[in-house]
């Protein structure tokens, strides 16, 4: 039956909200709520990307009606045997492709976009089933919804869907196999699918006969682009144009849609005209689909959006023990309370005994998501805990900018965070030869871990969607941190398999779960750490761990490792530094010109001076394979003198600092005062240009080489920073380190947050766009147009290195380093219109649109194509580059923003701008 054709898909506008339970974290349809929901944005997971918008670009396919036929297709060959149900939703149609009832690309096309989604947590069967949320709710359809924890089929089932020439009684028959009623629900069903849809003369070119419609297509209603009521509006006034009714001559006998709306003298498709109780029959007819399942599948409680989510909760050792750092984001909805009423959002933690601890974890804004109904605002934390008192839970406390707050306890569980088994990522690796090594830490008192790997496997050529398959690896005992044992394995990927596979470490009733490879890095780190120089930074006062240094003629750098464990002594050698102070973790480096020539170094010794050292200090320079126990050796220091700290030198920024008047240690080697500071932005630029394929030592040597005393007797060279001005890329002007907040964004087009950021990913993402601008070390924005006023800020505060190239520098904490292509034709403009004006970027929303006379989709959409669709409706408005709304009055509530957000250029015009998502470019009559 029609369920069978290709299809064209639309968008209606309506939404009813589904009652909202509040879901207690964590939950195991985790994974699929973030598919559900985070369609845009950070975090964004684009399993909504082919059906968005409904009316998806390409003629002979629209993934939205696919969607929900594939849903119908695998739920539609269940069977009842003495009883019990076989089959269902089960995904049972990835086997059966070849079957002729499943003829055409559309189940083939559907397969491929879901199989990059299957995982442990989300099977092919409830991606099957979201997909008719995504698909429905993408067309202005209402919320279907949906559980989780259906159970994928290992093999094909039986055959059963119902085909076009059948005879009324046979649909019959197959509805009421299906659990539907005759003839009621199996008409509200049909109705429902084929709201959106069309019949393709490729498939069936007796009932829509080649050239008899534009594109060869017979739309099922006159809204090919709505999940509406016409279908049935038009049936009932006897002036549709659906094939299915209407086919004459030898497509008569396929008119099965006839055959079945008529089946009860149209009693209950003349009930489906009215829009409300459309949307709710296709909401109660869609989840119904969805839920049948095999007798012993239990599905899970209604995934609805939690209000507070935390991701990547992730503790790690640092300082040989003594400390964690804890890691991770909070997700919070931002759908009735606006992320811009939110001034801050903090951590409150209980500790191993279940005791409050007093300071709170702060968070820094990492950007903003939505998804059809939602949105969502992110907050990123990184503190330091004792291991000793370590975490058990936290809460999250919200400031409202009013000064109220709130408190949020997971349902009054609070989020538990458990340190007894941790997953390193430290000493854990993927190399090229796709050996996984991962070193897991156990608190002493629990049983030896295992690591357990997920990998998706091919399978043979019919079969579009891999196998899962898990393994279990024993862990083999390493050394000892603290309270913490670690605890190692290896796992060897075969084929393709690295890419996709999601691993764990688990212990007893503890895991550290779905960690995927791809942040892994290539080469693991031994045990011992690997080293990071961090400038002291330049801020006042001084920081508390440099007050007992002092010199008047030196440079003090920390160093310190970028991990955590620091298991073994070693010995740095050289001339012209000196030592002052060692913990477990970091020391100092003094330079100085009569300095001491060797240094040991013991994890053992004091800690007096260094025990502040801050995360917030900025790293530059990070050996990946130092091995704290080689020797860094006289050589290799002395063979390379290349740079001054001269402060008449304009390549180097110092500041003064007021020379402290603490105390030194006992453990300080030098006593004058520290009068010169190298800046952060001078080490940047300076690591640019020296630490190329450099081993770790002379990586080294590049700073330890010389003297910083301002006579410049044992300096032989000056460098020049790579630019004075900040740093270059080919082919754009660097605009400068602008600010940029979560709440302020500089640049709305388009962003992402990636692992592999750096200027060429970030310019090759944004291509098209007139700037790209790198934050954060991991984010990229692209945008057209600078914020008026751009607000400028010194270089130096853009110092954060970039996640996916360590001699670039992408911007900071709210500080964006941006440029500006060469290349690129001017920025987009809002153009003038005859007898209109343009009155500003508006608010809109697909389920409470604006401008709701009459509407146009277009891939061809200028902004004079939208006002001449409009013929002379006091507004016309256009939105996600290819959407125009027309109006004459404002039907919802809508505010003006900032003209940046209306950031998309027209699809068929890109001198011109047309909205963004859920923003509308408005034009009023003069
Ligand atoms: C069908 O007929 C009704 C009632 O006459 C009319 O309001 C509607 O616009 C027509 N629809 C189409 C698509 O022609
Ligand atoms: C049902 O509606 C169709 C289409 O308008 C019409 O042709 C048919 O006569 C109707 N049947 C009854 C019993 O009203
Ligand atoms: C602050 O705003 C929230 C949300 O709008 C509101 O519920 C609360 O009552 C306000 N508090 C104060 C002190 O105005
Ligand atoms: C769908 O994919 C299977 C397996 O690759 C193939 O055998 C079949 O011909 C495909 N069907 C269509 C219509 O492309
Ligand atoms: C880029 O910078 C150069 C040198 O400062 C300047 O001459 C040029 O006009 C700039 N280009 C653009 C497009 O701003
Ligand atoms: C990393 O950055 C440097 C300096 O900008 C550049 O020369 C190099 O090509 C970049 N590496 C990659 C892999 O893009
Ligand atoms: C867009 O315009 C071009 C040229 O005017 C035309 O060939 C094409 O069919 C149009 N495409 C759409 C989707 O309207």
């Amino acid at each position: 039956m029609i369920w069978r054709y290709p299809a064209l898909a639309g968008l209606l506008l309506m939404g009813q909200q589904y009652a909202m339970s509040a879901p207690t974290w964590p939950s195991p349809t985790d994974e699929l709520e973030d598919l559900m929901l985070l369609n845009s944005g950070y975090r964004s997971r684009g399993f909504s990307a082919p059906v968005i918008p409904c009316s998806a670009p390409g003629e002979n396919r629209i993934a939205a009606a696919e969607w929900i036929r594939t849903a119908f297709h695998d739920m539609a060959t269940v069977t009842r045997v003495d009883g019990p149900l076989i089959g269902g939703l089960d995904a049972s149609i990835v086997f059966e492709t070849k079957n002729s009832e499943n003829a055409g690309a559309a189940f083939n096309n559907t397969l491929t976009e879901y199989a990059p989604f299957i995982s442990s947590q989300t099977s092919m069967a409830d991606l099957i089933s979201l997909g008719v949320y995504t698909a429905t709710r993408s067309c202005g359809g209402p919320i279907v919804p949906i559980r989780g924890g259906h159970v994928d089929a290992t093999e094909a089932g039986p055959q059963g869907v119902p085909r076009p020439e059948s005879p009324l009684s046979t649909f019959q028959n197959q509805f009421s196999r299906m659990g539907f009623t005759t003839n009621e629900q199996m008409i509200q069903f049909t109705v429902c699918g084929h709201t959106i849809g069309g019949v393709h003369s490729a498939n069936f070119p007796t009932v829509v006969p080649e050239g008899s419609v534009p594109n060869d297509y017979g739309l099922l209603d006159s809204t090919s682009a709505g999940f509406d009521s016409n279908i049935a509006t038009e049936f009932v006034n006897g002036n549709t144009t659906n094939p299915l009714v209407v086919a004459t001559g030898m497509g008569a006998e396929l008119t099965s849609d006839k055959r079945v709306f008529m089946a009860d003298n149209n009693v209950t498709i003349k009930t489906m005209q009215d829009p409300t109780m459309f949307a709710n029959v296709c909401q109660a007819m869609f989840q119904k689909m969805v839920e049948i399942v095999p007798s012993t599948v239990t599905l899970t409680d209604i995934v609805t959006p939690y209000d507070i989510k935390p991701y990547d909760l992730q503790l790690t050792l640092l300082d040989g023990g003594s400390k964690f750092e804890f890691t991770g984001d909070i997700r919070i909805r931002t759908t009735t309370r606006s992320a811009t009423s939110i001034s801050q959002v903090q951590l409150i933690y209980r500790d191993r005994t279940g005791a409050k601890v007093s300071t709170p974890i702060k968070t820094t804004s990492k950007g903003t998501a939505s998804g059809f109904d939602d949105q969502f605002s992110f907050y990123g934390f990184s503190a330091q805990i004792p291991t000793h008192t370590s975490i058990s839970s936290f809460t999250v406390l919200i400031t409202l900018t009013n000064g109220s707050t709130e408190t949020w306890d997971n349902n009054g569980n609070g989020f538990k965070v458990d340190d007894t088994v941790i997953y390193h990522a430290p000493q854990s690796c993927l190399d090229s030869s796709g050996k996984l090594t991962v070193v897991a830490a156990v608190r002493n008192s629990a049983s030896s871990p295992s690591l357990n790997v997920v990998v998706k496997t091919p399978r043979p050529s019919a079969i579009l969607v891999p196998a899962l398959s898990t393994s279990s690896v024993p862990m083999t005992i390493q050394s000892a941190i603290g309270v913490y044992q670690l605890y190692s394995a290896s796992y060897s990927f075969s084929g393709s398999q690295a890419q996709s596979a999601v691993f764990g470490v688990s212990a007893g009733n503890s895991a550290d779960n779905y960690k995927n490879t791809n942040r892994l890095k290539s080469v693991c780190s031994s045990l011992a750490p690997s080293w990071t120089w961090k400038p002291i930074p330049s801020s006042s006062p001084l920081p508390a761990y440099a007050t007992s240094i002092n010199s008047s003629s030196s440079t003090v750098f920390v160093l310190s490792p970028s991990t955590t464990v620091l298991t073994s002594a070693f010995t740095m050698v050289g001339s012209n530094f000196s030592v002052s102070s060692t913990q477990a973790s970091s020391l100092t480096v003094i330079l100085s010109p009569s300095a001491s020539t060797s240094t040991s170094f013991s994890p053992s010794s004091s800690s007096s001076i260094l025990s502040s050292v801050t995360s917030s200090a900025n790293s530059f320079l990070t050996t990946s394979s130092a091995n704290v126990s080689s020797s860094i050796t006289s050589s290799s220091i002395a063979s390379s003198s290349t740079w001054s700290t001269s402060s008449s030198s304009s390549a180097l920024q110092l500041s003064s600092y007021p020379s402290s008047s603490t105390t030194p240690s006992s453990s300080t080697t030098s006593s004058a005062n520290v009068s010169s500071w190298i800046t952060s932005s001078t080490m940047a630029s300076y690591s640019t240009s020296s630490t190329s394929n450099s081993s770790s030592a002379l990586q080294l040597s590049s700073y330890l080489s010389s003297s910083t005393t301002s006579s410049s007797s044992t300096t032989s060279s000056t460098p020049t920073p790579s630019s004075p001005s900040g740093p270059g890329f080919a082919g754009y002007n660097y605009t400068g380190c602008l600010a940029d907040s979560i709440y302020d964004r500089t640049f709305t087009a388009k962003g992402q947050t990636v692992d592999t950021n750096s200027y060429e990913t970030c310019s090759a993402f944004c291509s098209g766009y007139m700037y790209f601008g790198v934050e954060y070390g991991s984010e990229c924005y692209c945008g057209n147009a600078l914020p008026v006023p751009a607000v400028l800020h010194k270089d130096i505060e853009c110092n954060k290195v970039c996640t996916g190239n360590s001699t670039q520098t992408c911007g900071g904490d709210n500080r964006m380093s941006v440029f500006q292509s060469l290349t690129l034709h001017p920025p987009p403009t809002n153009p003038s219109i005859p007898g209109y004006k343009y009155v500003g970027c508006h608010t809109d929303r697909v389920s409470s649109r604006v401008l709701s006379d009459t509407w146009l989709f277009s891939h061809n959409m200028t902004v004079s194509m939208c006002s001449q669709f409009c013929g002379g409706k006091k507004y016309f408005g256009l939105e996600f580059a290819e959407e125009c709304f027309c109006g004459d009055v404002f039907g919802n509530a809508s505010s003006v923003v900032e003209e940046r957000q209306c950031s998309m250029e027209c699809v068929g015009d890109q001198k011109s701008f047309c909205g963004a998502a859920n923003r509308l470019s408005v034009w009023s009559k003069t």
